[in-house]
């Protein structure tokens, strides 16, 4: 059976058994606690949860799932057996309050029993030492009694807080002698019952519904069904395997056959994160696949090849994988462009932090590379610790991690500029009442609001004086919150008509928008006010961020439909505009862009604020951000037939009220991104 078979038959099955099949999400997930989608459940975690109405009872789809970073990483073992993956596809069922362990165990054991016809003998089934529901109903189902694992095995969670619940694992026996049981057997499926939340803490509360979640790794699957024993001996990574031995000229042998596994892998890794909008950078998920991408050149390199190597195998990706994933031909220029970048701009650091390293090692005598000569590495030639560390494996030689990390923390020190702000205190926060802020897009509208949290100092308080400088969270606010590149609204907040706080911005953490500025009357806990923005500020940032997406339709049509956006900061009449394109542009074309955005500014086109399934946003073409998912209820902005985008911030009503626009800059910020910053309003005239 070959993966496309595999895929078919997983979403058949739960079709006819009354799911809902929906297309994987994306990469980039909707969740502020993970890197990257590291589980089918992770798009579903708000409905696992209880915060977010399921759309079905019944659900199944094939998730993209990256594990290369946090709590779920991979990335050591990648290229040493033959299953461990960064990237890879997890087929996967869930019932919302729908049924529970009882139809979660028969469904598992039908399809692998009975359709895909796996042999049952050699099926081996864990429950969590606690779960004898879980026992009871396996060995009525199957005949079978299941080994009792702990919490490390049969306890799944996808991040620190949030649902969780005891599992049961499926294991296959592939090589029946093999005295290592990890060896002897293969993980085919894991059937969660979600019932948990756990918060911050680590306190367990049941959820409102007994949901299940279930993941099965489709290149497992894939190996057993085909009769490998190695993930990288199916299909589809052969073909990958094959094209690569064409590019490095070097065929695969025992001993070079973990660079071929590592290319194969990372090759996965790296196309499928940028295709779904990661950008390779020094920070979050942006470093992960740079680090990826640059350990994949080492193992070319390895091979004898020198520079580019995953942008010349991108193609072979949408060859093998494209016809279940288009989004990996729709953006293969753009992607094959951004690799190319982070190729060239490796190519020779590699070359000259090998060497470096090569006269490094003459020196070493106890085994351990010095954490200055790692962190050197690290700072000018770019070479990730893990990157290092990986090449120094083979050669049993580690790195002083203590000492690069010294190293490190000693250069922050003298660049320190970033400070953490209080936005952590306030996600500490989590008994916290989210924010009611559908105000933010009815400013006028005059509603008694709650005083939930003040801030000041550092320490949550009851009181604060006037003159304090704090941060107060209250139930609702007419106040935009500083997101998705808007920056907050400024204002006020009055009791009884009279101003108790001036606001100077309105941040937010997760769902709670942080009001902060100075107390001008004394405040606490439960008093009843109101919120009042500044209705001047809110229209020169409404019109900026109108004015951003029309700049961002017009560089699609005097540039190319690939251009988009990787950033943003909208501010009152001004504009900082991200966008992937991967060279400067020409003075026409800006002069272009800019005649463009003023043409429609004079056209005074409406502009439509609507909500609305993200199904319906995508028939009209809307152009979508990351992390939106089935079942979504999105807002769109339509700006007359100029752009229409998904976006949750606020907007005029006519083009005509932008007044003017005005280019001052275009720059590159970092391989195949180009920054623009364009002035709107008064401020252009
Ligand atoms: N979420 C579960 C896992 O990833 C099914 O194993």
């Amino acid at each position: 059976m070959d993966y496309n078979s595999i895929r078919k038959t997983f979403l058949d099955y739960f079709e006819s058994h009354g799911h809902k099949i929906v297309p994987s999400a994306s990469l980039i997930p909707n969740d502020p606690t993970l890197l990257f989608t590291v589980a089918g459940m992770v798009p579903w975690k708000g409905i696992l949860q209880g915060s977010e109405p399921a759309f079905a009872p019944r659900v199944a789809d094939v998730q993209k799932c990256i594990r290369a970073g946090g709590k779920h990483n991979d990335l050591d073992e990648v290229g040493y057996d033959g299953r461990h993956h960064t990237f890879f596809e997890m087929m996967g069922n869930w019932s919302f309050g729908d049924y529970f362990k009882q139809g979660a165990i028969e469904m598992s054991w039908d399809l692998l029993t009975r359709v895909i016809g796996l042999d049952p003998n050699r099926i081996v089934i864990t429950t969590h030492i606690s779960d004898d529901d879980a026992a009871n109903i396996w060995k009525k189902v199957s005949g079978k009694d299941t080994i009792k694992l702990g919490d490390k095995e049969n306890w799944w969670s996808a991040g620190d807080t949030g649902p969780c619940g005891p599992c049961t694992e499926m294991h296959y026996i592939v090589d029946e002698n093999n005295p290592d049981p990890d060896s002897r057997m293969v993980e085919i499926w894991n059937d969660v019952f979600m019932q948990f939340d756990r918060d911050a803490n680590g306190n367990l509360t049941p959820l409102p519904k007994q949901n299940v979640d279930t993941g099965a790794g489709l290149e497992r699957w894939a190996a057993i069904l085909q009769g490998v024993r190695d993930n990288y001996d199916t299909d589809l990574f052969r073909n990958i395997i094959l094209a690569t031995q064409e590019v490095v000229g070097v065929k695969k042998n025992d001993e070079n056959t973990p660079s071929f596994k590592v290319i194969a892998d990372h090759l996965r890794a790296v196309g499928f994160a940028i295709a779904d909008g990661v950008i390779p950078s020094n920070t979050d998920r942006g470093y992960v696949i740079r680090r990826i991408l640059r350990r994949a050149m080492r193992h070319g390199q390895m091979l004898g090849h020198r520079g580019a190597l995953l942008s010349k195998l991108y193609p072979v990706l949408i060859r093998e994988m494209g016809d279940a994933y288009p989004e990996l031909a729709a953006a293969e220029k753009r992607v094959v462009e951004i690799i190319q970048n982070e190729e060239n701009s490796f190519a020779d650091m590699l070359q000259n932090g090998m060497k470096l390293l090569d006269a490094e090692l003459p020196k070493i005598n106890n085994g351990v590379l010095s954490g200055d000569v790692a962190f050197k590495l690290f700072d000018t030639y770019g070479f990730p610790l893990d990157l290092t560390q990986m090449i120094l494996r083979d050669k049993n030689i580690s790195v002083d991690t203590d000492g690069f990390d010294r190293a490190m923390a000693a250069q922050k020190e003298r660049s320190r500029a970033d400070t953490k702000g209080t936005r952590t205190l306030w996600e500490s926060q989590t008994q916290l009442h989210a924010t009611d802020d559908v105000y933010k897009y009815a400013p006028d509208e005059n509603m008694d609001s709650r005083v939930l949290a003040i801030l000041r100092d550092g320490e949550f308080v009851q009181n604060a004086s006037v003159g304090d400088v704090v941060e107060i969270a209250l139930d609702k606010t007419n106040f935009y919150g500083t997101q998705g590149g808007q920056v907050g609204d400024m204002g006020e907040i009055l009791r009884n008509g009279e101003t108790v706080m001036t606001v100077t911005e309105a941040a937010r953490a997760n769902n709670i928008v942080i009001h902060k500025g100075t107390l001008t009357a004394d405040v606490a806990v439960g008093d009843t006010v109101r919120t009042k923005i500044n209705a001047t500020v809110r229209q020169q940032t409404a019109r900026a961020h109108t004015a951003t997406h029309l700049l961002q339709a017009a560089l699609q049509h005097v540039l190319n439909d690939d251009v988009a956006q990787r950033g943003s900061k909208v501010s009152p009449d001004s504009v900082r505009f991200d966008f992937t394109f991967g060279r400067p542009m020409t003075d026409d074309e800006k002069t272009a862009v800019e005649k463009l955005v003023n043409d429609w500014i004079a056209a005074d086109m409406p502009v439509s604020h609507e909500e609305m399934p993200i199904e319906a946003a995508r028939k009209r073409g809307a152009m979508a951000l990351f992390g939106e998912k089935y079942g979504d209820v999105v807002r769109v902005i339509t700006a007359g037939d100029a752009s229409c985008e998904l976006c949750g911030g606020t907007h005029v009503y006519h083009t005509g009220e932008i007044i003017k626009a005005k280019i001052n800059k275009e720059k590159s910020i970092s391989s195949g991104v180009r920054r623009i910053t364009m002035s709107v309003g008064t401020l252009a005239e």
